[in-house]
């Protein structure tokens, strides 16, 4: 690893998180570049983001290309490309293939507005909600073939109020998202994270 890391987001939307590590590293949080932002949305608010920063910004169509695997092939040039080490989903709503997961063992993320193993997939924090949980919050993992399964690296509570609705219980799960993905992201840099099965050892710095 670098003195500074180099970082790819794949984005589909609005991208605060994106936002928080532009922000994370600026403040020199992070000893980290984002290089590149990859989105499979030709409008999303995060490529604008990126652009504004400078950062390169790049809209890969999913539609111009027959498999996901041409797809990702098409992704994975871009990040080699720019040389990238790590790889943060941030709101990228496709599920991974083989040709990312194969390149880039270990060395992805993503951030899950729920409290994983419970809650995957779209809407989470409607799905917590809609349970009546009492404790929601937020997962920072490694990705691997699993649907939002991999290895827990950190997570944040956000307990749920009585008078919450799903949006405002959201927004506040959003606020502790902007705050443990650059955590999690600076414990990745600084290689303090060990994978030892389904467990993440987090070593002391
Ligand atoms: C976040 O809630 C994140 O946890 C989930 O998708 C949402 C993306 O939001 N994976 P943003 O695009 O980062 O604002």
């Amino acid at each position: 690893m670098r003195l500074v890391t180099n970082i790819a987001v794949l984005v589909s939307g609005r991208g605060s998180n994106l936002q928080s590590i532009i922000d994370s590293i600026g403040s020199g949080y992070l000893k980290a570049r984002i290089s590149v932002v990859v989105s499979d949305v030709g409008d999303a608010y995060a490529l604008l983001r990126a652009k504004k920063h400078g950062i390169d910004a790049v809209f890969v169509n999913p539609e111009n290309f027959a498999s996901k695997e041409l797809y990702e092939k098409e992704i994975l040039k871009v990040l080699k490309t720019h040389d990238i080490e790590l790889v943060l989903l941030a709101g990228y709503m496709r599920i991974l293939g083989k040709t990312l997961l194969l390149s880039y063992k270990n060395r992805i993320l993503n951030i899950h507005p729920a409290l994983l193993p419970a809650f995957t997939g779209l809407h989470a924090q409607k799905q917590a909600f809609d349970h009546g949980v009492k404790v929601a919050g937020c997962t920072v993992h490694f990705v691997d073939e699993t649907l939002d399964g991999g290895p827990i690296i950190l997570q944040r509570c956000v307990e749920v109020k009585e008078n919450d609705t799903p949006e405002t219980l959201a927004d506040r799960i959003l606020e502790q998202e902007h705050k443990i993905y650059p955590e999690a992201v600076k414990l990745f840099i600084e290689n303090r994270l060990r994978i030892e099965g389904k467990k993440v050892k987090i070593l002391q710095s």
